[in-house]
């Protein structure tokens, strides 16, 4: 069984797409963990010639456990938001440690929007990145969520039942697709 890890790129407390991920991790409790990118610096050079930061690091640790790498990506812009990308480059840095944690890692990406076109811009935006890293993009499935104040109830809980299903199936084929 391949173990999955979660990263969502919203710092929001109330996050939808934190949110998705956490009910990502609901249907698959023992195949997906959550990572965060709270504590990760903005990317200065000098700050990484004086040593790689620990919560670089140890997020870099954390993907190289683990046999795909789910990110949960808002939309800023019809891009990928700056938080996340931000932490993509630190983590994409090789270092004495790691090497590239993206190389050949299986790679997923799903997102959560109020607006109506479920993150498709910012989904399409992170392509070329992957390609970049060198990671294994899953292109098996898709998994937009439009209307996210309508899929969500007030404490985060997923209550769209179809997106549920979708969810479960999108992890399904992903995970599959991590143990080839
Ligand atoms: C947005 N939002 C947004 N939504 C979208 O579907 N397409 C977009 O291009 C943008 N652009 C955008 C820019 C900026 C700077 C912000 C702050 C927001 C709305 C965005 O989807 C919404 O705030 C989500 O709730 C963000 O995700 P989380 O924090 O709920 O996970």
């Amino acid at each position: 069984m391949s173990k999955i890890f979660g990263i969502s790129g919203s710092l929001r407390k109330s996050s939808f797409n934190t949110a998705l991920l956490r009910a990502a991790r609901e249907l698959h409790p023992d195949k997906i963990d959550i990572g965060d990118i709270k504590a990760i610096p903005l990317y200065n050079g000098d700050v990484e010639a004086a040593g790689t930061p620990e919560a670089v690091s140890g997020l870099k640790m954390q993907i190289m456990e683990f046999d795909g790498l789910l990110l949960v990506s808002p939309e800023y812009n019809n891009s990928m938001p700056g938080v996340l990308k931000n932490a993509i480059d630190w983590l994409s840095r090789p270092s004495q440690e790691t090497r590239n944690v993206f190389r050949d890692k299986p790679v997923a990406l799903i997102g959560a929007t109020p607006g109506g076109f479920g993150t498709m811009l910012a989904q399409n935006a992170w392509l070329p990145v992957l390609r970049g890293l060198g990671a294994r993009y899953w292109s098996g499935g898709r998994l937009m969520v439009s209307g996210a104040g309508r899929a969500f109830d007030e404490h985060g809980v997923l209550i769209d039942e179809s997106i549920r299903e979708r969810l479960d199936q999108f992890i399904r084929g992903f995970d599959e697709f991590c143990e080839l």
